[in-house]
Formats: C-alpha cells, sequence, structure tokens
C-alpha cells in the first residue's frame, strides 16, 4: 500500500477522436525507478500528463498517494497545492518551461509560487546552481543559453521546489553524449536520494544504465508488459513483437551477419 502513484483503466482520447490511451493499469511505488517506455506516438508524454494533472482521463481513475486526482480535487487549493509542491515535471522541450527574464529567476519561480520565504528560496536556488555546476549563468537571459544548458536549467528549476516525484519526460532527448551522461548520473542519485523518478523513453540502453522497473506501451496505446529492466529487456521475442528492435543484416567484409539492435540507437558491429 505505499504506491505513490495508481493508474486504473484510463482511457484518453485528444477530442474525443485521437486514441492516446487504452484501459492503462500501472501502480509506482515510492522511491521507485519508474519507466515508460514506447515508440513515438504510443502516449508516454499523455501519459505523464495524465500523472501530473495537466489532462484528465475520459474514463478511470487516478490516485496520488491513494487519494483521486480529478478536475475537481484539484480545484481545492491544498489538494492542487499538495501535488504542485510533490510533484514536478520536466519537458522534453525546455523551452515551453523556461519563460523567466534570467536563470536565477527561474529557478526562484517556483519556490516563491509555493510561498516559501525568500532567504530559503534564494538559499535553494544557490545550493542547486552549484550542484548542477550552472552558477556562472545564474544572471543569464534563457534565449542565451544552448540546448543542454537549458535542459539544466529546467532541471534545476524543478530541484529547487525539492519534489518528491519527478516526471521526466524523454530525459536524454537533444542532448550531447557528455550531457547524457551527466543525466544519467543525476537520476541515479536523485533516485538514491529516495525521489520517486518516472520517465519517458524509447532508449533501451537508457533502461539498462538506470534499471527501472518498466512499463512497455504498444503502438495501439495500451500497456503490453510491465516488468523489471531484466525481464524486459531479456525477452527479445517481445521488443520484436512491440517494434522496439527489429532484425537486421549487414556485412563484415565477405561474412554475413545477423543480429538485433533498437530502432534509436547508434551502435557497434
Ligand atoms: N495535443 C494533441 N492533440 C491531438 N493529438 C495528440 C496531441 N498530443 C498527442 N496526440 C496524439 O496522441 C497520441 C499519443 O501521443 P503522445 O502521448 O505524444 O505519444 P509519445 O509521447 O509516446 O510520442 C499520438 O497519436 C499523438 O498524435
Ligand atoms: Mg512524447
Amino acid at each position: 500500500m505505499d504506491d505513490i502513484i495508481s493508474l486504473n483503466n484510463i482511457d484518453y482520447s485528444y477530442y474525443g477522436k485521437i486514441p492516446a490511451l487504452k484501459n492503462v493499469n500501472l501502480s509506482v511505488k515510492k522511491g521507485e525507478m519508474f519507466s515508460i517506455i514506447g515508440l513515438n506516438g504510443s502516449g508516454k508524454s499523455t501519459l505523464l500528463h495524465i500523472i501530473n494533472g495537466l489532462i484528465f482521463p475520459d474514463s478511470g481513475e487516478v490516485l496520488f498517494d491513494g487519494n483521486p486526482v480529478t478536475e475537481k480535487s484539484l480545484h481545492d487549493k491544498n489538494s492542487r497545492m499538495q501535488l504542485r509542491q510533490r510533484m514536478s515535471y520536466i519537458f522534453q522541450n525546455p523551452d515551453i518551461q523556461l519563460f523567466c527574464p534570467t536563470v536565477l529567476d527561474e529557478l526562484l519561480f517556483g519556490p516563491l509560487q509555493l510561498s516559501i520565504p525568500f532567504e530559503t528560496a534564494q538559499e535553494r536556488a544557490e545550493q542547486t546552481l552549484s550542484y548542477l555546476g550552472i552558477g556562472f549563468l545564474k544572471d543569464r537571459p534563457v534565449y542565451m543559453l544552448s540546448g543542454g544548458e537549458k535542459k539544466k536549467v529546467a532541471i534545476a528549476s524543478v530541484l529547487t521546489m525539492n519534489p518528491d516525484i519527478l516526471l521526466i519526460d524523454e530525459p536524454l532527448s537533444s542532448l550531447d553524449p557528455k550531457t547524457q551522461t551527466f543525466f544519467i548520473e543525476l537520476l541515479l542519485e536523485l533516485n538514491h536520494a529516495g525521489k520517486t523518478i518516472i520517465f519517458t523513453t524509447h532508449h533501451l540502453d537508457l533502461i539498462d544504465h538506470l534499471q527501472p522497473r518498466v512499463a512497455v506501451l504498444s503502438e495501439e496505446h495500451t500497456i503490453r508488459k510491465t516488468g523489471t529492466a531484466s525481464e524486459i529487456l531479456g525477452d527479445e521475442e517481445f521488443l520484436i513483437s512491440v517494434n522496439l528492435i527489429h532484425e537486421h543484416t549487414h556485412k563484415h567484409g565477405n561474412e554475413e551477419h545477423k543480429h538485433y539492435h533498437t530502432h534509436y540507437v547508434f551502435h557497434k558491429h
């Protein structure tokens, strides 16, 4: 009963006609690292939106710490504050998330919205800037940052709220390999520090690195399988059936090899 999030029989379609999720059931435990994997368009981002109470399912039930999350429940200021205080969403595209004049303003915005005293907010901002190694960006306007820097600022602006639960959509998207490694380490550290982390990806090697529990969304928008990282990665037949890996033939000199690989990740032969 230490589920922090449960989704029961969730259906969602955009404008009542574009299906995005069908009969989705899942539960995430406190402190767990949990991943939703699937191809583009399978419904991963929609699922995170629903968990975060940004949109509401056509049918089914969302529970946060045992309490229903509905349009009505979020009209109540206390329930809304509980959710917003404890759960933060890092969007795939940091441009959607960042809107303040400077990096420092960006980091102060969340805590001040949550009525945290200014001095405390400032302390948190300083600590977070130094933790992420971006103190030198403090006074920069956000539009003068690189993609990787923007992503760091987006993460920093969420960490200053000190949420228990982090929802992260495609954590590695548009990052160079060095910044990707940085984020992988950061996610592990945050999880070791007790945070519940729910992220989406189509990178199977990220699953291999982080070893989360995994739910696989199919192109039909249903959860086809839930299991440990090794249960999912070890089931080649299943991964082929949901198009997450495919058979691939290539030549080494004159010798022909056949093996499986993912669609997305550059791989060595
Ligand atoms: N704002 C939107 N309006 C209409 N359809 C959308 C919208 N966002 C997503 N969809 C559709 O919903 C389905 C699931 O999308 P999404 O949750 O973004 O998938 P993923 O994140 O796995 O790529 C797709 O068919 C997509 O085209
Ligand atoms: Mg998406």
